[in-house]
Order: C-alpha cells, then structure tokens, then sequence
C-alpha cells in the first residue's frame, strides 16, 4: 500500500471521528442573546413588578438555538449560590435583573442557566461560565441595546419608531448582521419589548438571526409606529 493511500485512508478516518464525535455531542447551531425593555416587560407580566422598571435593556438570557428550531431545554437542573459567583454578583445585578421581583435574582439566573444555559456545553463550559459570558458580551463586547440604540440616537423617550429605523441602528452594533424584534400589543400602542442580537455556535462572531416572529404572529413588530 503506498504512502498516499495510508495518508488519505488516515485521513478519512480522522474526519469520520470529528464529525461523529461534533454531531452527537452538539445540539445547537447558534446562539440568541435576548434583552428585555425593563418597562415593557413589566407591561408583558400578569402581576404588575413590585420596583419600578428602569428605562433599560437588560439580560433575559443567553440561548443555545437550532436552526431547525427543535426544542433544546432543561439540560441541567443544578442551582448556583450567591458563594459561587459573589465576584460577579454585583455586575450581574445591574446588566441581568431579575426584572419582575428584584429581590429573587438568583432564582431567574438559575432558571436560565437550567433551561437554556446548560444546553450550550461545549461552547458554555460550566454555570460560571455562562454567567461570565453573558457579562462578557453586555458589558467587553459592547451588547448592550441601550447603548447601541443610543449610539444611533434613538433613545426611550416614549416616541415612534420605524421597524427600519431601530433595525438599521442595532445592524451597527452588530457588524451588519440582523436582530430580531419582538413587539407586544400595550393598551393603545405596540411597544418595542426584546431584541435578539444572534451569534455562531462558537460565540465568535455575529450572524443574521435566522427566525423571526411571522406577519400576523401578537410578538411580530410593525412596519411602523413602534414606540420605545
Ligand atoms: C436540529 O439541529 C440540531 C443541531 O444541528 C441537531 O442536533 C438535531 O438533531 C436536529 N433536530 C431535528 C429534529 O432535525
Ligand atoms: C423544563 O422545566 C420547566 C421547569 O421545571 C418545566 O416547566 C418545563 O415543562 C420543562 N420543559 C421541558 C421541555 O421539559
Ligand atoms: C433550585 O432552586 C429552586 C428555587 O429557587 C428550587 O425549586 C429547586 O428545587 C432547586 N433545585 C435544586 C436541584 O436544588
Ligand atoms: C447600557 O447602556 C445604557 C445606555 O447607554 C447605559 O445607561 C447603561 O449604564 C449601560 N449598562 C451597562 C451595564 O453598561
Ligand atoms: C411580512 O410583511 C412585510 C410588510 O408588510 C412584508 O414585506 C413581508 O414580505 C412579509 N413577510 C412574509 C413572510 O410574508
């Protein structure tokens, strides 16, 4: 058997165990890192929240997805302590709030971390880990909506907004790539409730988000007159 052969024969081998070994270990494609409007999710709720919204995107959370929308959840059910991540405790407070019942944080970063975080092993390699990345993403990378909404001048003064308008100004914080809205139905008007900012499976760069809230869906964001 000549070299060549021996070569290409080990090579093929190699490729078959890496793709066996990607396929069966991974379940998601790519992340959607989802941030409440802290008043309009206040508005979403049943119960009225007990503090006063701040006038913020905060963290929902940080979520493992599939391209074919097959359902990924509850890959853990292990609780972290306020002794586990007392170093990063005070971050978390301000960019991931627990937004209906502030004095119960932990319990929404648990739930996350349960029902979504978990799910993106290897990617996300423990709960330290996703809470360090999240805080990662808001805060080094510049993910904060707030910010990038700001940067583009569109700031939460209650006024209207195009669908193009706030898309156009989240593109730019994100390297072009495509946010998805969420909308909900207020009293009179549609607000602006969530943006999704997507990223690769690896968490390395930014890709369009590949689903969006279909025409006629109640969380689909009009052409125009959004209020933010
Ligand atoms: C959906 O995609 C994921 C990741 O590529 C894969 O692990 C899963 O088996 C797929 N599910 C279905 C029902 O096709
Ligand atoms: C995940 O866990 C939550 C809380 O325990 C439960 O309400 C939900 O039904 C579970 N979802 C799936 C798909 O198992
Ligand atoms: C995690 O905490 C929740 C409420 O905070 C509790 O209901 C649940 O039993 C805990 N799970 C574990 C595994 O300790
Ligand atoms: C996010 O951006 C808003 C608007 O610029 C700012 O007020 C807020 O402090 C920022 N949050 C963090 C944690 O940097
Ligand atoms: C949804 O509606 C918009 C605006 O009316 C239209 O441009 C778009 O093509 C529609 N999308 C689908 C999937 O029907």
């Amino acid at each position: 058997m000549g070299t060549t052969r021996m070569v290409y024969i080990v090579t093929m081998l190699f490729s078959l165990i890496v793709l066996i070994l990607s396929s069966s270990t991974v379940g998601y494609d790519y992340f959607q890192f989802t941030q409440q409007y802290q008043p309009a999710a206040c508005n979403s709720n049943p119960t009225p929240c007990k503090d006063p919204p701040d006038k913020l995107f905060t963290v929902h959370g940080l979520w493992p997805s599939n391209m074919n929308r097959s359902e990924l959840f509850n890959c853990s059910s292990s609780n972290v302590t306020y002794a586990k991540i007392q170093n990063i405790r005070t971050q978390l407070e301000m960019i991931w709030p627990n937004v209906f019942n502030r004095k119960n944080h932990l319990g929404f970063w648990n739930r996350e971390w349960n029902k979504h975080g978990a799910c993106g092993y290897p990617t996300i390699r423990n709960d330290l880990h996703y809470f360090q990345t999240v805080i990662k993403m808001y805060i080094t990378q510049k993910q904060n909506v707030s910010d990038i909404l700001s940067k583009a001048k569109i700031e939460p003064d209650g006024n209207i907004r195009t669908q193009k308008e706030i898309v156009d100004a989240i593109r730019k914080g994100i390297h072009g790539k495509e946010p998805n809205l969420k909308c909900q139905k207020n009293t009179q008007m549609t607000e602006l409730v969530e943006v999704t900012l997507c990223s690769d499976g690896n968490l390395k760069q930014f890709i369009d988000c590949p689903h969006h809230f279909p025409n006629g869906s109640r969380h689909n964001c009009p052409t125009n007159h959004i209020l933010y």
